[in-house]
This record gives structure tokens, C-alpha cells and sequence, in this order.
């Protein structure tokens, strides 16, 4: 299960995104939003607590660049969020950093390198190996104190 958010920056590309997901078959919750102006914490939050419940195994973050719901997100325990506005940083976000979020700016791409970009992370699985022993290397970072 895929959850999706955007605030109001971003609302037509995920529309786009959603048509993606539709083609491709892919299961997804929208968790909007239509509201404008909205705030992207606010949408951040609802799609990572999908995650963090097991609701969800991947969430799709879209804002005006990508960098505010890639930052929200990054706040809450167990995220990997990774802002991509080319195929390269997707694919190896997912093979590397077994990331489970993907952010994207809908005033830095367009519709046709969005949805490579949405293939490139969602085809992509991650290596494991020695990439899982800095997966735990981050979790740890989560529990240090300040
Ligand atoms: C909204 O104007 C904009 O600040 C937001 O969509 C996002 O780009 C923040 O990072």
C-alpha cells in the first residue's frame, strides 16, 4: 500500500501521480489535500503514520519543491525520505537507503519526469548487504540523546 499527500503546491501533480498509480496498479491511500492554502507538515504527518502503523509500506510526499515534506517527514521515526528530481538519486535512495518515502517538488519537475522518477523508486528494491548495517546505523541516531 502506497499513502500520498500533497499540500495545495503540488495538488495537480498528484493527480498525475495518482493517474500513474491507477495505470500501473498499484494500491494507494490519498490523503490529500484539496484545501488551499494548506500546510505540508500536516499531510506529511498522515502519510508517515500510515508507515509507522503498517498501514502503508511506502509514502509519496509532494510539495512545491519537494524539501518541506521531505524535511517534515525526515522528523518522524522509522522515515527515510528522499526529495528526487532526476531517476538516478530514486533508484539508488531505494537501493542504498532502503528509502520508503518519496518527495517530489511539482515546481521543479513535470509530469513526464515525474513519472519516471515514480518508476525508478518503485521498481527498485533495496540491496540489503552492507547498505542494512547504515540503515541501523541511522535507526541508532534516532534513539542518541542530544
Ligand atoms: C508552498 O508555497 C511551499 O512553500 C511548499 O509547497 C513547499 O515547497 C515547501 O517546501
Amino acid at each position: 500500500m502506497i499513502a500520498l499527500g500533497s499540500d495545495h503546491a503540488a495538488a495537480d501533480l498528484r493527480r498525475i501521480v495518482r493517474d500513474y498509480l491507477d495505470e500501473n496498479g498499484y494500491d494507494y491511500t490519498d490523503c490529500g489535500t484539496d484545501e488551499a492554502p494548506s500546510d505540508y507538515p500536516v499531510i506529511a504527518e498522515k502519510v508517515c503514520r500510515m508507515i509507522q502503523r503498517g498501514e502503508a509500506d511506502t509514502g509519496i510526499l509532494l510539495c512545491g519543491t519537494g524539501i518541506g515534506m521531505c524535511m517534515a517527514a525526515g522528523k518522524l521515526h522509522g522515515i527515510r525520505a528522499a526529495v528526487c528530481s532526476e531517476t538516478y538519486s530514486a533508484k539508488f535512495t531505494r537501493l542504498h537507503n532502503d528509502a520508503n518515502v518519496l518527495c517530489m517538488g511539482a515546481r521543479v519537475v513535470g509530469p513526464g519526469l515525474a513519472a519516471e522518477i515514480l518508476h525508478a523508486f518503485l521498481d527498485t528494491d533495496f540491496e540489503g548487504g552492507r547498505h542494512q548495517r547504515r540503515i541501523d546505523m541511522i535507526a541508532e541516531l534516532e534513539k542518541k540523546p542530544e
